[in-house]
């Protein structure tokens, strides 16, 4: 009787075979531990505008439903209009924790791409005008059912009338949950902790989690804009 060794070569035929089970092992290997390499880069630009394209990028992590985030926006919004193209904006959602609803918000920012991808940032500054409705203690009473209806209520304002069964139906897709977890996965990957959060080309700025003002961004934007065209035109 012939003993198989356990290091006797495999007949060719079942060669296809295992490079399948391989390939598989692999790929589920990863997708655990691991966030699997998303296909577009993380975030929202402002105004279309093509980021990398020559210009100084700004990253802000704003979790929706922050006062902080709130706070911070018009004046970045007032710099990054007064210089595009030559300052472009991403914002990266980034739930925190201790905001019972922020995932949800998050979540709606990506329903709002995919029905109407101009509603992202008005939509954002909904959340930012109504935040007050989605703290933790006004909505502690509320079922999740109810808290994603009102938000659905809300978004639709800025994706449009017409789109409330779409958007409530946004909840149940895997696609905007995966999303929101990226966002806040990749925030994590760049050691942001709070928001908001503000990187310019990159680098993180300092006084993370404090809202800056619109003298504090000029004093940091413009000389970037000097060194690039070589004198200041503004
Ligand atoms: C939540 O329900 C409890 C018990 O009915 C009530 O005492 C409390 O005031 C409610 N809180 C809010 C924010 O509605
Ligand atoms: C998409 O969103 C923008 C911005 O809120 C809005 O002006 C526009 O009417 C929306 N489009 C539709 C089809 O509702």
């Amino acid at each position: 009787m012939a003993r198989a060794t356990p290091l006797s070569p495999l007949p060719l035929r079942f060669l296809p075979f295992v490079v399948v089970v391989v390939v598989v092992v692999v790929v589920l290997g990863t997708s655990h531990g691991q966030t699997s390499i998303p296909r577009r880069y993380d975030g929202f630009t402002y105004g279309g505008a093509a980021a990398w394209d020559d210009s100084v990028v700004v990253e802000a992590f704003f979790d929706p439903l922050c006062p902080d985030s709130r706070d911070s926006w018009p004046p970045l919004k007032r710099a990054i209009e007064r210089f595009a193209p030559r300052v472009s904006l991403i914002v990266h959602p980034f739930p925190l924790p201790y905001h019972n609803n922020a995932f949800l918000a998050c979540r709606a920012l990506y329903i709002a791409k995919k029905l109407n991808a101009s509603s992202v940032y008005p939509l954002l500054e909904l959340f930012f005008k109504n935040q007050e409705n989605y703290y933790n203690g006004p909505t502690t009473n509320m079922s999740r059912a109810a808290i994603t209806e009102d938000i659905s209520k809300l978004a639709v304002r800025a994706v449009g009338n017409s789109l409330l069964a779409d958007f409530l139906s946004g909840f149940q897709d895997s696609a905007t949950d995966q999303a929101a977890r990226v966002s806040f996965k990749y925030g994590c990957s760049r050691g942001v902790s709070g928001a908001p959060f503000f990187f310019v080309n990159g680098f993180v700025l300092p006084d993370a989690g404090s809202p800056l003002d619109y003298d504090t961004w000029e004093g940091i934007l413009e000389p970037l804009l000097e060194t690039q065209s070589g004198r200041a035109e503004l």
